[in-house]
């Protein structure tokens, strides 16, 4: 297991939310939401009535684990399963199972920033899958993305689930799609999903639960900062909020102050001032369609081959390859 790219991780924490704090509008990424507490709630949020999402995906892996997998390749040709972003890896491990069941030959690569979920997941499967051959890595998709030209010289089938890719806007999507092309050779493929536009309510409502645990999970980031940057954000003077735009089907999370407050972050040695009503943006989900998906691909260098979706068609999962 990899550690080095966890030092990394925590500089750029500390420029990062100097940066974001600093500018107009403030913002903080989500990629900060994943410490010990934020892994937990998420897996708390997954299980949530609202968050549709993993539902969703987990049902098109267990009604299409076969047609997956073939589309993958044949059993003999062997790969590495590299998964960006992996958490708690709940839903790959129904692939696992069926690669496992049909012989395939095969190693498991979780990435991830979250140095905890790294850990239990490969502890986890250690128990749950022995057999299968595991290297979790932790660090920065970009970081990592990099190293993996070099990682092995076997065909690579890059999976990136849970809808991450929509914590990035278009142009960054892209910018990510990009990298990935870069690093893939003529056979790889990239399994990727993408939840899709849908009733703007149903949207809202997994983002903003009524048992408060998304507002729990958005506030933790600042209680992050307080631990590891010596800050005294005062949580209950900040409330979550959700807003989606039908129009160009992205959501976005804020933590919005709700007064005017000076909050210290003392090993920054910053002062950060805050109007009454000011936002801090922390997360973008974005929605798409097959057009969009389809664009997103082709300003890539990429092509979709296939793709799964649930029975109400609310979530997709695309095969992706090279432009021949
Ligand atoms: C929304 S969760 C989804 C987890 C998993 N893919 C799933 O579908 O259940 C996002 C995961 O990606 C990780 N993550 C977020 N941004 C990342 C980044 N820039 N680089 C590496 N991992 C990242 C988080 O730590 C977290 O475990």
């Amino acid at each position: 297991m990899n550690s080095k790219n966890q030092k990394v991780g925590i500089s750029n924490f500390e420029k990062e939310v100097c940066e974001g704090l600093t500018a107009f509008p403030k913002y903080i990424s989500s990629k900060f939401f994943y410490d010990k507490t934020g892994d937990a709630l998420f897996q708390k949020i997954m299980a949530l009535p609202e968050y549709y999402l993993t539902n969703a995906e987990f049902e098109i892996f267990t009604k299409h684990a076969s047609g997956i997998i073939s589309s993958f390749g044949s059993s003999e040709e062997g790969f590495d399963l590299i998964e960006l972003g992996a958490g708690d890896g709940k839903k790959t491990k129904v692939l696992l199972q069926e690669l496992e069941n049909r012989n395939y030959d095969f190693s498991y690569m979780p990435i991830d920033i979250s140095k905890n979920a790294i850990n239990n997941l490969v502890e986890n499967l250690s128990v749950e899958m022995p057999t299968v051959h595991v290297e979790g890595h932790i660090g920065e998709y970009f970081e990592i993305l990099d190293r993996l030209k070099h990682i092995s010289e076997r065909k690579k089938v890059v999976m990136v689930l849970g809808s991450n890719i929509g914590n990035l806007l278009h142009p960054k999507a892209i910018q990510f799609l990009k990298e990935l092309n870069n690093i893939m050779n003529a056979d790889d493929l990239v399994f990727i999903g993408f939840d899709q536009k849908k009733d703007p309510q149903k949207i809202l409502d997994a983002y903003n639960d009524k048992s408060g645990i998304t507002a729990a999970f958005n506030k933790n980031v600042l209680t992050r900062i307080n631990r590891e940057l010596s800050a005294n954000f005062n949580l209950d003077k900040f409330i979550h909020w959700e807003a989606y735009d039908p129009e160009n089907g992205t959501a976005k999370s804020y933590l919005v102050s709700t007064e005017k407050q000076i909050v210290d972050i003392d090993l920054l040695s910053l002062e950060v001032h805050f109007e009454a009503w000011e936002s801090i943006h922390t997360e973008i989900s974005q929605k798409y369609d097959d057009d969009i998906v389809t664009w997103l691909t082709k300003e890539s260098g990429l092509e979709v081959i296939c793709s799964f979706a649930d029975e109400n068609k609310e979530y997709k999962n695309y095969v992706i390859q090279k432009t021949n």
